[in-house]
C-alpha cells in the first residue's frame, strides 16, 4: 500500500517525504534512549546463563558433564564393527561387508505421482512473534497473519541467499558436530550451500534465535528419534541453538535416558544435553526402523532380533511422558541388506510375519510407519504436553551409480534443479496418510532439500574409502539446519 504510493510520486514531493522520514527516525532514535519511553517498551533479551544456580546432580561423574568431542568420533572402520556387536547402532552405510548386497531405493520417487486425497500438515501460523521491532518484514507478516486465518504449508516456497547464513560456524561446534560431517574441516573448498534460506511461500517465518528458543522451552525437552539423519538434524539443533559456540555449561545427561556407552559398545545409542539456564533437554536416540528389537535369544550373542513392525520402539514407550516435542524419522534403513545385515526378523502381532505382501519392504517400512503414528496420536491424550512430528525422507543424490558402484553428486553449483517448490501435495502420500487425521504433524523436508544435491558430504568425507561418495548425509552447516528452523517455527 506504502509502496504504491511513493512509486506514484515523484521530484519535490519524493524528495519531501524522504526528510520527513529521516527526521521522523531521528525523533524515534531520540525517544528511544529517553528512560520514559523505554520503560514502555519490551524488555530487552534478559537471557543470561547462569548455570552455577541449576544443581548439578551428584550421580554426574565429571566427565558426563560434557561431551568430550571425541564421542563422535566415527569412521567406516565403525560400520564394520557394528556389523559384528549387533547390538550397535548401524550409523553408517557403507560397511565393506555389504558391497555386494542389493540395496532397495528407499525414495521411489513414483510414489510422488500417486493420487491425493490430503489436507496435508497444515500448521496455524503462530501469532507471536515478540521482537516484532527486528524488521519491517515481521511487521507485515504479523499483519498478515492477523489479518488472514490462513494456514501454512512450510515444505512450499523458495530457496533465497542469505548474507546471514550459516547460522553456525562449520569450524565451530565442535562439541555437538561429527568431524565427518563438518565439511569446512575437509579438503572441500566451495561452501556456496551454507548461504541459503528456506523463504516458505505464505508463512511467517521467525528467524531462528538459540536463546530465544529455550526460552520457549523452559523446563521442556525436544527429542530426536531415528536414523543417521536424524542425529545430523540433532547435531545440527545444537550447533543452532548455542551458535557453535563452546558452551561448558550444557550438561550431559544421557544417563537420565538410559543413553550410556556399553561396555566394548563404540558409542551409546544417543545422547541429551541440558541447558540449565533454561532447563531444556534436547536429546537423541538411534532408532533406525523405529520398530522394537528383541534378541529372540538373549543368551546367544549371534541372535537373530524380532523388529516389531507394530510396536514403537522400547526407548519411546518408556519416555514419551517426558517429551514436549518429539520428531521421528526412518527410511534408509529399510532395505534386504540392512536387515540381513542386522538380524532383524520381521514381526507382527506378536508373531513371525508370515504374509508375504507385508513382508516386502516397502509394504513393511510402510506398515511400520503407519504403526508408530497411529501409536503416537493414541498416546496424545495422555501426553497434552506433547507436540509430535513424522520427518519425511531425506533424499540421496547418487548420480550415475549407486553409493557402492561409483555412484556421486560432484555438482557444485547450487540450485541447478531450480529453487522453488511449487507442490501443494505432500511428498510422501504414505506418511501423509498415517498422519491424516491425527494429531502428528508432517515435517515435510523432501521437496526442498531434493533441490540440494551439492550440499552433500560428496567425496569429501575425511574418512571415506576410495571412490565411495556420501550422497546420503549432508555437510554441517548445511540443509539439516533448514529442517530445524522450520521445526522451530512450528514449535
Ligand atoms: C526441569 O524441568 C522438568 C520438567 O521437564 C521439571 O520436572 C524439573 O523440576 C525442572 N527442574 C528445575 C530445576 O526447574
Ligand atoms: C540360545 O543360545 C544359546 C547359546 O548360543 C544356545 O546354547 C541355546 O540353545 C539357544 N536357545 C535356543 C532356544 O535356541
Amino acid at each position: 500500500m506504502k509502496g504504491g504510493t511513493i512509486y506514484r510520486l515523484r521530484g519535490n514531493k519524493l524528495s519531501f517525504i524522504l526528510v520527513v522520514l529521516i527526521c521522523t527516525t531521528i525523533v524515534l532514535w531520540a525517544w528511544e534512549k529517553t528512560p520514559l519511553v523505554t520503560s514502555l517498551l519490551p524488555a530487552q533479551d534478559q537471557f543470561v546463563m547462569p548455570y552455577s544456580e541449576y544443581p548439578v546432580d551428584s550421580h554426574m561423574k565429571p566427565s558426563q558433564v560434557i561431551n568430550p568431542t571425541g564421542h563422535f568420533e566415527e569412521n567406516f572402520s565403525d560400520a564394520i564393527a557394528t556389523g559384528k556387536t549387533r547390538n550397535e547402532p548401524l550409523v553408517q552405510d557403507y560397511s565393506p561387508k555389504k558391497r555386494n548386497e542389493p540395496l532397495v531405493q528407499d525414495y521411489s520417487h513414483k510414489k510422488r505421482n500417486e493420487p491425493l486425497v490430503q489436507d496435508f500438515s497444515v500448521t496455524p501460523i503462530s501469532s507471536a512473534t515478540t521482537n516484532s521491532t527486528k524488521n519491517i518484514e515481521n511487521i507485515r507478516d504479523l499483519a498478515t497473519s492477523s489479518a488472514e486465518t490462513k494456514v501454512c504449508n512450510y515444505a512450499k516456497g523458495s530457496w533465497v541467499v542469505d548474507k546471514r547464513r550459516p547460522l553456525y560456524s562449520g569450524f565451530g561446534c565442535k562439541q555437538w558436530l561429527s568431524g565427518m560431517w563438518a565439511c569446512r574441516l575437509t579438503r572441500r573448498i566451495d561452501f556456496s550451500y551454507e548461504g541459503f534460506r528456506w523463504q516458505p511461500e505464505n508463512c511467517e517465518m521467525p528467524e531462528f534465535e538459540g536463546s530465544a528458543f529455550l526460552r520457549r522451552m523452559q523446563d521442556k525437552t525436544l527429542a530426536f528419534v531415528g536414523d543417521s539423519l536424524g542425529r545430523q538434524q540433532f547435531q545440527s539443533f545444537m550447533c543452532m541453538v548455542t551458535g557453535g559456540k563452546e558452551s561448558p555449561e550444557v550438561q550431559d545427561v544421557g544417563w537420565e535416558y538410559g543413553l550410556v556407552k556399553a561396555r566394548g559398545a563404540i558409542r551409546p545409542d544417543g545422547w541429551a544435553y541440558r541447558f540449565p539456564s533454561t532447563n531444556t533437554t534436547i536429546l537423541y536416540y538411534w532408532s533406525a526402523s523405529l520398530c522394537d528389537l528383541e534378541p529372540l535369544n538373549v543368551t546367544d550373542p549371534g541372535t537373530y532380533y524380532a523388529m516389531h513392525l507394530d510396536r514403537p520402539v522400547a526407548f519411546l514407550r518408556r519416555y514419551l511422558d517426558r517429551f514436549n516435542v518429539l520428531v521421528l524419522n526412518t527410511g534408509h534403513h529399510w532395505n534386504r541388506g540392512k536387515l540381513r545385515a542386522n538380524r532383524w526378523v520381521m514381526y507382527v502381532n506378536g508373531m513371525p510375519n508370515n504374509d508375504r505382501k507385508r513382508a516386502e519392504i516397502w509394504n513393511a517400512k510402510n506398515f511400520a510407519v503407519y504403526s508408530i503414528i497411529k501409536w503416537v496420536n493414541s498416546q496424545l491424550p495422555k501426553h497434552p504436553q506433547l507436540k509430535a512430528f513424522f520427518r519425511t525422507i531425506s533424499p540421496r543424490h547418487f548420480r550415475n551409480g549407486d553409493w557402492n558402484t561409483g555412484g556421486n553428486c560432484d555438482n557444485t553449483t547450487p540450485l541447478t534443479g531450480g529453487s522453488i517448490v511449487s507442490q501443494d501435495e505432500p511428498s510422501d502420500p504414505v506418511v501423509a496418510d498415517a498422519a491424516k487425521g491425527t494429531g502428528v504433524k508432517i515435517l515435510d523436508i523432501t521437496p526442498l532439500s531434493e533441490l540440494r544435491d551439492e550440499g552433500h558430504i560428496s567425496r569429501y568425507s575425511n574418512k571415506a574409502m576410495d571412490g565411495v561418495n556420501d550422497c546420503l548425509h549432508w555437510c554441517l552447516p548445511g540443509i539439516p539446519d533448514t529442517w530445524n528452523e522450520i521445526l522451530a517455527a512450528q514449535v
